[in-house]
């Protein structure tokens, strides 16, 4: 068996955690939209179409705010194709993705959806075929009262009270070859500071995400960024990371230190726009909205034909249908250890996507929803991380990865609510064979006991969750942890992710 140590204390928090930690998204991409959160003619959909069984595990997953409408469909995207009556909305060739895009939901409704699911949206703006313009006049329709032509025409289409959007995204992804309308880091900078300007004239107090790097492997990654920040950084307030794992060619050791990746993608980003906010002696800090994050088997995705006649694209076709596996929730428990970790820099991030796309819920038209072995450590997490994250500091044994080198065996990090005097503690294991026996000095802490202890793991690392067997994979109680004196004690499964949580003991 394995050993490792951690220390936490609530007198060493690392920062408040933003609740838009917990984001997600929503692309008009394969069945996420249609035939995912919207079936008209479902048995549980709504008066709207809205399936309502999606939407009760979209709550239960505690997601807290959805990017929409895309992705790589923004950069091709016209909001307006998506507004007033639906018998005159065009059926439009989505280029990015192959398919026919009906426009059957657009703003209004999205908008309508999200107040049923309790979340606040982020949208973003098309800055590939498009510009400042369609930005502002957007912006207008979404979020000024009435009284003006947008405005009007948002009333007239039924969306009587603003939509009140705070939190726009630039575009997306526009350092990657592959964005309609990819521009080079000095004519995307210009493009997003002129646009920001004039969203900004029309309401000063929106936080607007710049586009960062596509990923931290990709060419231009570090000098985008500071292009971006130097030409941009007193007119935004977050700049994007976006990172996808996999595990390639059966090497599971790599795969399960994705998180090491992510720490190093979130704390070279800060490191750049901290150098900028030097350079120019500035007071402000540049947050990280890493607004798509997850597991993603692309190169599954990569080998796959595509459909070149447009003719034959469909609508709403099956794509990024990955089916996860526990070793992927794993690894997706870890990734948000690593958010946490960073929690006064992340403050805003999104699991891409929410439904059948690379997502922790699955459907089928006309028939069930169910949740994927991703969708556990992320509501876990969602619901017991409150308050700040803590300085977590953590020593075990080291393991040789190929893509990596050595990486901790053990990665964790603990979150504690002044109010309640509630505390978390996520974990992870990550030897492949061998449980871990981890002690956790507790005594900067009340008296506690141990409230709850569940871990995500199986004798079996492939096994998925699907149609047919829609239970396979869930949380399992972990008996193990328990407090003696200032310590708590508990056993980590070989491969697994866990999370404890502390109640104080009241007198
Ligand atoms: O989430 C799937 C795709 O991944 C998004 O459309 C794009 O932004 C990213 O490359």
């Amino acid at each position: 068996m394995q050993t490792g140590h951690v220390v936490i204390d609530p007198r060493f928090p690392v920062g408040v955690i933003d609740r838009r930690l917990f984001g997600s998204f929503v692309e008009h991409l394969g069945r996420c939209v249609y035939d995912g959160i919207y079936e008209p003619g479902h048995p549980a959909a709504d008066e709207d179409g809205f399936r309502t069984d999606v939407l009760d595990l979209v709550r239960e997953l505690g997601v807290t705010m959805v990017r929409y409408p895309g992705g790589n469909f923004v950069s091709g995207y016209r909001w307006e194709d998506g507004v007033g009556p639906r018998e005159s909305r065009p059926r439009r060739l989505d280029l990015a993705w192959h398919s026919i895009e009906t426009n059957e939901v657009g703003l209004d409704e999205f908008v309508s959806w999200s107040r049923k699911a309790g979340v606040d949206v982020m949208y973003a703006v098309n800055l590939g075929t498009r510009g400042l313009e369609e930005a502002v006049d957007v912006l207008e329709y979404a979020n000024v009262r009435a009284g003006t032509a947008l405005s009007d025409r948002r009333v007239a289409n039924g969306a009587v009270e603003p939509h009140g959007i705070r939190m726009w995204c630039l575009g997306n992804e526009m350092d990657g070859d592959w964005q309609l309308g990819h521009w080079t880091a000095e004519e995307y900078a210009k493009k997003a500071v002129q646009t920001a300007r004039a969203m900004l004239q029309l309401d000063p107090g929106l936080e607007l995400v710049a586009c960062g790097s596509s990923g931290a492997h990709i060419p231009t990654f570090g000098t985008w960024e500071q292009t971006v920040l130097r030409a941009g950084y007193d007119v935004v307030s977050h700049i994007s990371c976006h990172a996808y794992y996999q595990e390639h060619d059966g090497d599971l050791a790599s795969f399960l230190a994705s998180a090491v990746d992510m720490d190093f993608f979130i704390e070279s980003v800060a490191a750049m726009a901290d150098a900028v906010k030097a350079e120019r002696h500035s007071e402000k800090t540049i947050q990280i909205s890493f607004d798509e994050w997850n597991v993603w088997y692309l190169d599954r995705y990569r080998n796959e034909e595509r459909i070149t006649d447009p003719e034959l694209w469909p609508r709403a076709p099956r794509l990024l249908e990955d089916v996860y596996t526990v070793a992927d929730a794993v690894v997706v428990g870890n990734l948000l250890i690593s958010l946490l970790k960073h929690a006064d820099r992340v403050t805003s991030a999104s699991l891409a996507q929410l439904v059948n796309v690379i997502a922790p819920i699955m459907t089928e038209p006309g028939g069930p929803a169910w949740r994927q072995t991703t969708f556990f450590p992320f509501a876990l997490t969602a619901r017991l991380a409150r308050g700040a994250s803590l300085t977590t500091s953590v020593s075990a044994g080291t393991t040789e990865t190929a893509q990596y080198g050595p990486v901790p065996l053990l990665d964790a990090v603990a979150t504690h609510d002044e109010e309640t005097g509630e505390t978390a503690l996520f974990l992870v294991n990550r030897h492949l064979g061998e449980a871990m026996a981890v002690t956790v000095d507790v005594s900067g802490f009340a008296p506690s006991t141990v409230s709850a202890c569940e871990s995500l793991h199986d004798a079996d690392l492939r096994a998925v969750n699907d149609r047919e067997n829609p239970d396979r994979v869930g949380l399992r109680a972990n008996g193990t942890a328990r407090i003696e004196g200032a310590v708590l004690r508990v056993e980590l499964p070989a491969a697994s992710w866990t999370a404890v949580s502390l109640s104080p003991v009241r007198a």
